[in-house]
């Protein structure tokens, strides 16, 4: 008897090898190929099926996209103006960032006739009910499914024919017609397709939920990306509350949006004004610390950056930094010892963007930069004051892009002064009520705050 064929899939990006390495040589992921048994392909010889025929663009009618509210604006902005009917969305995340109890909300707040189904291979009715009840749901229009053959699930939402269907989460469905265990390459890829097929037959709107892990252990949504319509990645730090909804692809939208959550004991709610949220636990003028302008999409947000510097008791300094990238920062240190003579050689550093947001955006480098040299020279950076710029290898302060949206916005949160480069300085258009300083390098920069 012949010996059934195995082939090793990565488990991050679907990458097929018939040996098991280490290294995935696609996505570069460590320890990700998992082995799974070939299935045979039919063999069957090309036999004429009906005819296709292909039809002229031009002439085919547009469909109407018919859009739905899904009860937060921060969502529906994500997603495009509201969640597109008919269409297959999957959110990932790591586990406990808070996705089932967003889609639990969602199936409470959504609008539009008929009845949701909740399908879930990971709780049992009674936990979902106690996570209802801690929600404050109360709605009898969610219907709910402990299942997770597949073969089940598609003929109940053939039976109840809902507006919206959850599968909570792909990684826990199986389908008895592949041999690998539940989570694996194959049966997601597999799984995914026949709810794809059922939801497009039947005009069903469908989430599924996704886990990533941070070492991507499970078999991570990322193979489904180009089967979905949309894809949305709950993103946040455990043990903040914090939580921010960011669309990666979107056949009906932007990808440039984020909406911002807070996990609170009744659920997620929504942050429609995050910056003066992220703002106003802020200590007065203390040294070493800065609010910078960066754009999450086409929105402006203000975050305090702070740093601290201190003097390293090893020879070899430390640099940490929470929430922007690591060799982003020992670039700018360096900057900033070359061009503006601060020396930071016996000096650890840390930098902390608050909130547990991250951020990597170019924007924040004169914020860093200002901050680090506010902590080390020990002199407070008034309060009323909003760092922009790129720092370049030179120390040059370079130009970002829609300035005149992150200018409004300190503005509007009643900040007096801006720092941005003079570059951007000379093209604004609008006149502004708060100070706008131009500079050119960053030694200008900590000049006009004193810092030099
Ligand atoms: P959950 O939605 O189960 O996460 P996921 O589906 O992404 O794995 O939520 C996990 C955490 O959220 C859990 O640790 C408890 C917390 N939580 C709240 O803080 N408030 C709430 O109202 C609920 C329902 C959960
Ligand atoms: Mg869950």
């Amino acid at each position: 008897m012949a010996k059934d064929k195995t082939i090793f899939v990565c488990s991050q990006c679907g990458y097929e090898s018939p040996k098991w390495m280490g290294k995935c040589p696609a996505c570069n992921q460590w320890n990700s190929f998992y082995e799974e048994k070939l299935v045979k392909s039919t063999g069957a010889k090309y036999e004429k099926k009906k005819e296709a025929t292909p039809v002229i663009l031009n002439e085919l009618q547009g469909k109407n996209v018919i859009r739905e509210q899904t009860g937060f604006a921060e969502l529906d902005r994500v997603l495009g103006g509201g969640i597109v009917k008919g269409s297959l969305i999957l959110l990932g995340g790591e586990p406990g960032i808070g996705k089932s109890t967003l889609i639990l909300q969602i199936c409470d707040k959504i609008k539009g006739e008929g009845q949701v189904l909740y399908v879930s291979g990971e709780e049992s009715a009674e936990q979902i009910k106690i996570r209802a009840d801690r929600l404050g749901i109360n709605n009898k229009d969610i219907l709910f499914l402990g299942e997770t053959d597949i073969s089940l699930v598609q003929e109940a939402i053939l039976k109840t024919n809902p507006k919206l269907v959850i599968i909570d989460s792909i990684q826990t469905m199986y389908s008895d017609e592949i041999t690998s265990a539940p989570g694996s390459v194959s049966q997601v890829r597999e799984i995914t397709s026949k709810i794809m097929r059922i939801c497009k037959e039947n005009e069903i709107t469908t989430i599924i939920i996704g886990h990533v892990t941070k070492d991507g252990n499970i078999a991570g949504p990322r193979v489904l990306e180009h089967m979905v319509d949309t894809v949305l990645y709950l993103e946040g730090e455990r043990y903040f509350s914090y939580r921010i909804l960011r669309g990666v692809k979107n056949r009906f939208g932007s990808t440039n949006e984020i909406g911002m959550f807070e996990m609170q004991d009744k659920g997620m709610t929504e942050i429609t004004n995050p910056s003066s949220i992220l703002i106003s636990e802020r200590e007065d003028n203390p040294a070493g610390s800065i609010i910078v302008a960066t754009m999450e999409g086409t929105r402006p947000l203000l975050i305090e950056i702070q740093s601290l510097t201190s003097t390293s008791v090893f020879g070899l300094p430390r640099r940490t930094a929470n929430g922007m990238d690591y060799n982003r920062l020992t670039m700018l240190i360096a900057v900033l010892e070359k061009k503006a003579g601060i020396l930071l050689g016996n000096q650890d550093v840390y930098i902390n963007i608050v909130g547990g947001i991250k951020l990597n955006e170019p924007a924040i480098d004169l914020g860093v930069i200002l901050a680090s040299a506010s902590s080390y020279k020990n002199i407070e950076i008034p309060k009323w004051v909003v760092a922009i710029g790129e720092v370049g290898l030179t120390g040059e302060v370079r130009s970002v892009n829609l300035i005149e949206k992150r200018i409004k916005e300190a503005e509007k949160l009643g900040f007096k002064c801006c720092i941005i480069p003079e570059s951007n300085k000379k093209l604004l258009k609008e006149k502004y009520k708060l100070d706008i300083i131009g500079v050119k390098t960053i030694y200008d920069a900590m000049k006009k705050l004193g810092l030099k």
